[in-house]
């Protein structure tokens, strides 16, 4: 059986350093666990909760978000800060699954990455709370904030810089860990 891990950046950008980082990690998996990059964040209506109810009712979006959230073993979610906060896109995709609880128990990993010396710590750090208090589990190593991100990463995402990298293999390899056995 093959273990899924799904991708989710907080950029919608075509260029987004932190979707390409995140598709450099998703190289770095193991042997056996496939990982996947989630697409339909612009697609998302605005969350309210007059439209989250009914199963035949829900927007088609909402439902395929909900769907491979269930389908994947573990999450690895990469965002950019916006004037200190997490974008509101990924803020609300995250809004949509409060009620529905597919982040309860879920192995997460939490990185941001941004040009400013503190690699958008701030966002990295509400980003947590929010997860937290919808039960997700993040282990201690699978969170990192990646400073200096513009010149840290190549065009295709691509770390040299050693420390960022062993960082990067520690969060890999507490996400997988973090992974129960079936
Ligand atoms: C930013 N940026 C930014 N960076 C940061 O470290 N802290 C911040 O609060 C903000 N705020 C902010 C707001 C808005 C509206 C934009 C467009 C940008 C800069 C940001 O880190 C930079 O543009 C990154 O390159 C964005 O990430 P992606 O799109 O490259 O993944």
């Amino acid at each position: 059986r093959n273990l899924v891990v799904l991708g989710v950046s907080g950029s919608l950008r075509k260029q987004s350093s932190n979707t390409r980082l995140l598709s450099f990690i998703g190289g770095m998996m193991p042997a056996g666990i496939e990982f996947r990059m989630y697409q339909g964040l612009a697609s998302l209506p605005h969350f309210s909760p007059d439209l989250d109810g009914d199963e035949a009712q829900l927007h088609g979006a909402v439902h395929e978000w909900r769907e491979e959230l269930r389908a994947a073993n573990a999450i690895m979610i990469c965002t950019p800060e916006y004037a200190r906060g997490v974008p509101g896109s990924l803020k609300n995709a995250l809004d949509w699954v409060v009620s529905s609880g597919e982040f309860m128990n879920m192995p997460t990993a939490v990185i941001s990455a941004s040009p400013h010396p503190d690699g958008g710590a701030i966002a990295l750090q509400s980003l947590t709370l929010t997860l937290k208090m919808m039960s997700a589990a993040i282990p201690d190593e699978a969170s990192l904030a990646v400073p200096f991100v513009s010149k840290m990463i190549g065009p295709d995402g691509s770390v040299t810089d050693t420390n960022t990298l062993s960082s990067l293999l520690n969060l890999v390899r507490a996400l997988s860990q973090a992974i129960p056995e079936k």
